[in-house]
């Protein structure tokens, strides 16, 4: 029953990792593709290999979770709103994504 209990307690950690990633790879690409206007255009994020100046360098910013689903959702300033556009998923993989290069407290 406890090796049960442990292996099945790996496995699921293992998938959740593999969740995870593949969340974060998602965010990549709606941040690099899917998003239009692409966040490309406008903001510098040196894992995407970009290097937009219009909105703040988010290597630098260093944005919360919620800093990234409020912006992308409503939009803030110039930067428009998403919300029509991207589906609740397809943000959330953005803040992954995010918070994965921009910070190491994940
Ligand atoms: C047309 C240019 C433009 C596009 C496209 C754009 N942004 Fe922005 N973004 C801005 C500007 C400008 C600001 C600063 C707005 C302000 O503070 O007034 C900003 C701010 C932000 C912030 C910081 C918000 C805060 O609370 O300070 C984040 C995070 C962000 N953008 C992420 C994204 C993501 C992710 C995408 C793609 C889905 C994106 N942006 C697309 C121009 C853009």
């Amino acid at each position: 029953m406890r090796t049960t209990a442990v292996l099945v307690s790996i496995a699921i950690m293992g998938l959740s990792a593999l969740a995870h990633a593949d969340n974060t790879e998602l965010g990549k690409e709606v941040f690099t593709q899917v998003a239009q206007p692409s966040c490309t255009i406008c903001h510098a994020l040196s894992d995407a290999g970009s290097a937009g100046a219009i909105g703040p360098d988010l290597d630098e910013l260093k944005p919360s979770r919620d800093q990234v689903i409020n912006a992308v959702t409503q939009g803030v300033g110039v930067m428009p709103a998403f919300e029509t556009s991207l589906s609740a998923e397809q943000i959330e993989a953005l803040a992954d994504y995010i918070l994965s290069v921009t910070t190491n407290a994940n």
